[in-house]
């Protein structure tokens, strides 16, 4: 069958976080390898009423095709959101997507060339370096510090590579570190895309879950030149089954992205989009969003301190400000992937770093955790478990 396949899907592999969902099956798995958001947090009772009445009041809106570029309602709020963080320029619009997914998947098809390079972070979100593989692009990796990319690095890496079409970041919140880049990198990100004349994919699902320390301005509302497409998402504030998301980005962008997603999915369901409108209307997004924050604020400070009572002193992690993950660095030559099968034994998965670099086949030293949908109880005996794994094969 391999033989009829196209070039493009061939670099493809199976997502580990994929795979691991069926291991998540077995009921005695304490999986801290999801980075689905807690459903304690769905406002369920108040989306099904809302549903309710939609499909009652206004089936024949809800039910007919609609606009390719989202429901005029749905976009007026993400312009009110996205101008409070100066993310939203006058030359701007906005195409609501199908997740954040889908806008990244669009920008990306937008401008990448077979064969072109897409610099990214290493590691990056398994979902986009998927999708930049099926469009054929040369993946190149840049580490990230503590504070974001390393910015020589990034210099060095537009340089000596040839064809460099855009950088796709996740400043806010990484996935899989949770990591938070500067203000002082962003600005100089956006210098070096200006000196290297270079598109940047901002890339922002986790902005909101902000749970201590200050905001940091968006690359997109540092940006004077148009060359920042932002990517927003309604999964992690209200639910990720809805499919909302969104881009910004200069007119000229955004209408390759409408003609794109015309053929793609014509437009994002309507029913969802207006449901996210009543609800947005009718209760406190504000106070919904506190309430996610505090959740996690709570869920991360917990397994920080089950990490820092069970893991060796040879593991290192983030300590994030928000977000869903934890990115941990287990020492030089320790194959993750390995680390992973005995822990399974243990009963705990986590995601193992290979999954979210450039070159899977490459062992990973790294592995992400994440705190949002195990309950406390789960949480301690599972990073008790790893704990002694982590030990018994690393040492103290
Ligand atoms: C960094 C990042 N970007 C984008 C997405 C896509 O999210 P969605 O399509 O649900 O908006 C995710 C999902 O986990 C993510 O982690």
């Amino acid at each position: 069958m391999n033989k009829y396949f196209a070039e493009r899907v061939k670099p493809l592999k199976a997502s580990a976080i994929r795979e691991m969902f069926k291991l998540m099956a077995d009921p005695e798995i304490i999986s801290l390898a999801g980075g689905s958001p807690s459903p304690e947090l769905f406002p369920s009772e108040e989306l099904s009423k809302i549903a309710a009445k939609i499909l009652m009041t206004n089936p024949n809106a809800a039910l007919q095709y609609g606009t390719t570029d989202g429901y005029a309602p749905l976009k007026e709020i993400v312009a009110d959101m996205v101008r409070k963080l100066g993310s939203l320029k006058e030359t701007d619009s906005i195409i609501i997507t199908t997740g954040g997914q889908q806008g990244i998947d669009l920008a990306s098809k937008v401008f990448v060339n077979d064969g072109e390079t897409v610099i990214v972070e290493a590691p990056s979100f398994v979902g986009t370096l998927n999708g930049l593989r099926a469009y054929q692009a040369k993946l190149v990796g840049v580490p990230l510090d503590d504070d974001g990319m390393n910015m020589e690095k990034l210099e060095q890496a537009l340089e000596s590579n040839k064809n460099v079409k855009l950088i796709y970041t996740i400043p806010t919140f990484q996935n899989p570190s949770g990591i938070t880049m500067s203000l002082e990198k962003r600005k100089k990100l956006l210098d070096l895309a200006r000196k290297y004349d270079v598109i940047v994919i901002e890339d922002n699902p986790y902005g909101y879950l902000r749970f201590s320390g200050e905001d940091v301005p968006t690359i997109k509302s540092l940006d004077t030149e148009g060359r920042v497409v932002y990517v927003g998402s309604f999964s992690k504030i209200l639910s990720p089954g809805m499919r909302i998301g969104f881009t910004v980005a200069d007119s000229k962008i955004s209408d390759r992205i409408e003609v794109l997603k015309q053929v793609n999915d014509v437009h994002t369901p309507l029913l969802t989009q207006m449901m996210a409108v009543e609800y947005i209307k009718k209760y406190d997004m504000d106070e919904h969003i506190e309430r996610c924050r505090k959740l996690y604020r709570e869920k991360c400070e917990f397994m920080l301190s089950c990490m820092d009572k069970y893991f060796p002193k040879t593991v290192t992690y983030t300590r994030p400000q928000g977000g869903l993950f934890i990115l941990c660095t287990t020492p030089e030559g320790t194959n993750t992937n390995e680390l992973l099968l005995e822990s399974l034994k243990y009963k705990v998965a986590f995601v193992p770093g290979n999954s979210f670099s450039t070159d899977i086949e490459k062992p990973s030293n790294l592995f992400r955790l994440n705190y949002s949908t195990m309950p406390n109880d789960k949480i301690e005996k599972g990073i008790k478990s790893l704990g002694q794994l982590l030990k018994e094969k690393l040492g103290n």
